[in-house]
């Protein structure tokens, strides 16, 4: 069943709400490279930008409960300003249900509201395989795969991809 959500601007009240699954979810390790032990104010500076940069939540319709936040942001300066990333977080409770997809949507719709020519992602975990196929399916292909360019919390060793669309 999808959530009935909408997607706003984050505001820095939010962040109390961010805070549990964005350290639920980079403390286990598997999808990111943040460092596994940020503390909140670390993180907080981290995923909560202002502009250029923009973060947004995902927030429940009737409860206002945060679902998942994405942040986005050109991913290089000057001559290479003109391409967007962005990053995506799902509360574990919400995932499934559409979240992520519509956040993914939204990044997409403000990069090319603000004039980005392509989004890049610098750095999707090859055994996130879930994260893989949304981006696949919002238009994204692999560019490169850096062989076992990510370890996981196991001691395993999985592929690190750069994806990318032209907007
Ligand atoms: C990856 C992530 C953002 C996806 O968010 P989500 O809200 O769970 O995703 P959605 O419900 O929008 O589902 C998107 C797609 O994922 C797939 N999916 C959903 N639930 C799934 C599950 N339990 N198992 C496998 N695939 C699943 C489906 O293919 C779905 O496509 P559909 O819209 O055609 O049905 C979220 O799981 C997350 O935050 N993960 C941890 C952090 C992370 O990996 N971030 C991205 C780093 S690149």
């Amino acid at each position: 069943m999808l959530t009935v959500h909408t997607i706003r601007d984050a505001t820095p009240g939010d962040w109390p709400a961010v805070w549990p699954f964005f350290h639920a979810i980079t403390a286990a390790g598997e999808t990111y490279t943040y460092p596994r032990d940020l503390t909140a104010d670390q993180a907080r500076d981290w995923w909560m930008l202002r502009a250029p940069g923009r973060t947004v939540v995902a927030v429940d319709e009737k409860t206002g409960e945060v679902l998942g936040s994405a942040k986005m942001n050109p991913n290089h300066m000057g001559g290479a300003s003109h391409i967007a990333s962005a990053s995506f977080m799902v509360d574990p409770a919400h995932a499934g249900r559409g979240v992520g997809r519509a956040l993914g949507e939204e990044a997409l719709a403000w990069a090319r509201a603000e004039g980005y020519r392509g989004m890049q992602f610098n750095a999707v975990v090859e055994s996130n395989t879930r994260a893989v196929r949304l981006w696949k399916s919002l238009g994204f292909r692999i560019l490169g795969t850096i062989p076992e360019g990510f370890r996981l919390p196991d001691g395993t060793y999985t592929g690190l991809h750069v994806m990318y669309r032209e907007l």
